[in-house]
């Protein structure tokens, strides 16, 4: 009973630290970049976008991770309760399965261009010029992803909520 409360606690934490931070990415901090000016908006992603990689990098894995030990706490090795043809096992399932496209945004898409952006962004700053255009194609790449991972993880949760409670 504790274990299955920490587990499911530490497996919400990290949902709600995955899906917070990348709402307020997609929501408030990305719309709010094209107003700022040119050099700040470079110091800004050299130096929160390798922060906002490794935080997104943590909340996803403890997620996906607290969220298998769920499944082998709850089912303690009788895995029917899983059968999708229980509610609990088909939304359950069904977000879980869901959940790997956005773990595969996050590691394919999402952290290789923030970290090409701050690097580019490092550049600038210590030699300031025209930017690159492969900048603008790393924020687009960015930008969609996490426009992306963010809806997804919008069902995912819907699903657990689902699974969880009906
Ligand atoms: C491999 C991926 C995942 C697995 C195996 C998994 C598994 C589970 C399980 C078994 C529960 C039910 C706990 C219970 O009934 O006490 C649950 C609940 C929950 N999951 Fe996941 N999960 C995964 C990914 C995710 C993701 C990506 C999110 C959202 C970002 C998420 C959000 C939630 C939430 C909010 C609950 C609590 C629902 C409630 O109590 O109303 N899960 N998860």
């Amino acid at each position: 009973m504790v274990l299955n409360t920490v587990v499911l606690w530490v497996h919400i934490l990290g949902a709600i630290g995955w899906l917070g931070a990348v709402m307020v990415f997609g929501m408030v901090v990305g719309p709010s970049l094209p107003g700022l000016s040119g050099s700040t908006r470079v110091e800004f992603s050299a130096r929160v976008l390798p922060r906002y990689a490794r935080y997104i990098e943590i909340f996803s894995i403890i997620t996906l991770v607290f969220g298998v030990a769920m499944v082998a706490v709850i089912t303690d090795g009788d895995f029917s309760m899983m059968s999708p043809s229980t509610p609990f096992g088909l939304y359950i399932s069904i977000g879980a399965v869901l959940s790997l496209v956005p773990l595969g945004l996050v590691f394919a898409v999402v952290i290789p261009s923030a970290h090409r952006i701050a690097g580019m962004s490092e550049a600038l700053m210590k030699t300031p010029g025209p930017p690159p255009p492969e900048l603008a194609a790393a924020s687009r790449r960015l930008r969609m992803g996490s426009m992306a991972g963010m809806a997804l993880l919008i069902l995912v949760t819907i699903f657990m909520v689902a699974g969880a409670t009906l």
